[in-house]
């Protein structure tokens, strides 16, 4: 695959300074995360970055794809478009079902369909507690089902070497495994997230506020050692809704995290 990278120029804020973080390189394997308060522009700037803005939006910021600015073409043309936008309100306008979704946007991107749409549901379906079943029509799909569903079609199908991801973790999808499986593929991951799991896991992680860049933070050893520690406790935490959900008892013993079997 063609090696990508983004690069981020700093506009301005909301409050029409000058953003603090005036470039931000992301490359080919880097997981990058997005965070600050509710308002503080992380969709904006997750935005920016699909329409490939040129100065051209609120913020004034300049996104430049292998250092250079890109045309509106691009945009438009999804066999050109290497960025994939999922967000928490993508819905489907088509009722088809699931299978003829997936083989349909596997012929306009030619790749092997048989292969690419088991993969795809497989991918999916690893994220969501409730399978997607391919002869159920689009529209039939839960909030996870979607999200899982449209996670596992940019990565696969689309193949798009850039994709950014924005608040999935209140979708109801898998984070644990999503980002598992996730970082076996060479690309560009940006999340917006509030999610102390996904940001540490990343390799850094663009602060926000009020609009604006204020400041980037690579994740240091004692950070990454700290996330394997929130794992635990974030594993924890599903396998007592697991249990919750399934109408079991909650004992002192499910605490002891160590033998938690994580499966939801
Ligand atoms: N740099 C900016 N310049 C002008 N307006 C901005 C800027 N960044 C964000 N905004 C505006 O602030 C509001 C909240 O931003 P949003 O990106 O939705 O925040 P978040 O996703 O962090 O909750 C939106 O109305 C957005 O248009
Ligand atoms: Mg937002």
């Amino acid at each position: 695959m063609k090696e990508y990278s983004i690069t981020i120029l700093g506009g301005f804020g909301r409050d029409g300074l000058k953003e603090s973080v005036d470039r931000v390189k992301l490359r080919m394997g880097d997981i990058v995360s997005i965070v600050g308060p509710t308002g503080c522009g992380k969709t904006t700037l997750i935005k920016d970055i699909e329409m490939f803005a040129n100065g051209n939006t609120p913020s004034r910021r300049v996104i430049l794809i292998d250092g250079k600015p890109q045309s509106e073409d691009v945009i438009f043309d999804p066999s050109k478009n290497p960025i994939a936008l999922i967000t928490q309100h993508t819905n489907f306008l088509s009722d088809l079902p699931v299978y003829e979704f997936l083989y349909t946007h596997a012929m306009i991107r030619q790749t092997k369909n048989e292969e690419a749409i088991h993969d795809t549901l497989d991918f999916a379906n690893q994220l969501t507690g409730e399978p997607v079943i391919q002869d159920s029509a689009m529209t039939e799909l839960s909030g996870g089902q979607t999200r899982a569903l449209l996670i596992a079609d940019a990565v696969i199908i689309g193949n798009s070497p850039i994709i950014l991801l924005d608040e999935i973790e209140n979708a109801g999808i898998h984070r644990t495994k999503a980002l598992e499986l996730l970082r076996k593929y060479r690309k560009i991951f940006v999340f917006v997230t509030h999610d102390p799991r996904i940001a540490l896991l990343s390799d850094f992680r663009i602060v926000m506020k009020c609009g604006a860049m204020q400041k980037v933070i690579y994740t240091n050893d004692e950070e990454k050692e700290v996330a394997e520690k929130i794992k635990k406790l974030d594993d924890l935490y599903a396998y007592c809704r697991g249990k919750i959900r399934s109408g079991d008892i909650i004992t002192e013993n499910d605490l002891k995290f160590d033998n938690v079997d994580v499966s939801i």
